[in-house]
């Protein structure tokens, strides 16, 4: 008799074609309703699991992992990890991968769509003709500024923060400033600053550091308030780098120029005084969403997976 293939909790939906290689390589247990599970539902589906598939709208804590008493590995189907209790994945010996370089082309994507549609006031114009009140082309409606040559300033020169300078520089000939732990070699003219200069000097600046502990709140309010008043604030890595209430104040005082988010700190809660902010342009953490970028996180899932049960290294192991 064959051995039964190890049981897979998978939080949510994914791609068809990801489903359809997990479920033949694993007992995969899928979440048709594709509904976020609460704790207990979490809970509950995880009792059984050998493994479980997340995402970034688990909260993988230590009750998480104590439910799941059989499982050995956590695969994140995402490149960020803090929604994931990593010290508490230690203790109870369970490995964990991520999907680090296939989104990051996508995610630098939408990191320049936000740089340019706020710059521009895309948003702003975009409502306005779905309202109906669009009166005609006026010589002084809408006006932006301009991204060609301006100053980008990357916090996280990382894949992700690399691919959006190549995009501004070689795309809109910006200049790229950047802060980083080290210096890097980004492939085109850059110049690293420590973070306090390059918030001060950058006309746009996007964020890329990940979610670590010590990288809560990096973009403080002491931060944000060395930002030139015409100046725009760009996050898609994650809401709690930045000290949202800040950025909120700064933005409703007009003390800068606008901001384009992605993420947000309590997602899928975006604060109703960001809602309320026309100089802002909000998504709701698009950065991967691609089909063939989710297909591909997806199958790095399922590589991760079968790399360990069949006892070889993780090709993206976090633990
Ligand atoms: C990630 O992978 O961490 C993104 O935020 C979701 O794709």
């Amino acid at each position: 008799m064959s051995e039964p293939k190890p049981r897979i909790v998978v939080t949510r939906r994914l791609p068809e074609a990801v489903e359809a290689a997990l479920s033949e390589r694993f007992e995969a247990v899928l979440n048709p309703s594709d509904t976020q599970m609460e704790a207990g539902a979490l809970a509950e589906a995880f009792a059984g699991a050998d493994a479980v598939l997340c995402t970034v709208g688990d909260r993988i804590d230590a009750a998480a992992i104590g439910a799941a008493p059989r499982a050995k590995m956590v695969a994140t189907f995402s490149v960020g990890t803090n929604h994931i209790d990593l010290e508490a994945c230690r203790a109870a010996g369970l490995r964990v991968s991520s999907t680090p370089g296939v989104l990051t082309d996508a995610t630098a994507d939408i990191a320049l769509s936000l740089i340019l549609m706020a710059m521009r006031r895309c948003g702003e114009g975009e409502r306005m003709v779905r309202a109906g009140a669009w009166r005609g082309w006026t010589p002084t409606q809408l006006l932006g500024r301009d991204p060609t040559g301006a100053t980008l300033g990357i916090v996280g020169m990382g894949r992700i923060g690399r691919a959006t300078a190549a995009r501004a520089h070689h795309g809109f000939g910006m200049k790229i400033l950047y802060a980083n732990r080290s210096e890097v070699d980004p492939g085109m003219p850059a110049e690293r600053r420590e973070l306090p200069e390059l918030m001060a000097q950058a006309d746009v600046i996007s964020v890329h550091a990940p979610a670590s502990p010590e990288n809560r709140g990096l973009i403080s309010a002491e931060l944000i308030a060395r930002m030139k008043p015409e100046a725009y604030l760009i996050n898609t890595a994650r809401g709690d780098v930045v000290d949202e209430p800040a950025l909120i104040a700064a933005l409703q005082a007009g003390r800068i120029a606008g901001a384009g988010l992605d993420v947000f700190a309590q997602e899928p809660q975006v604060p109703e005084a960001l809602r309320a902010l026309e100089t802002v342009v909000l998504l709701p953490h698009l950065g991967s969403a691609t089909r063939a970028t989710r297909e591909a996180m997806g199958m790095k899932c399922l590589d991760n997976l079968a790399a360990f049960f069949d006892g070889r290294a993780l090709p993206d192991a976090v633990v």
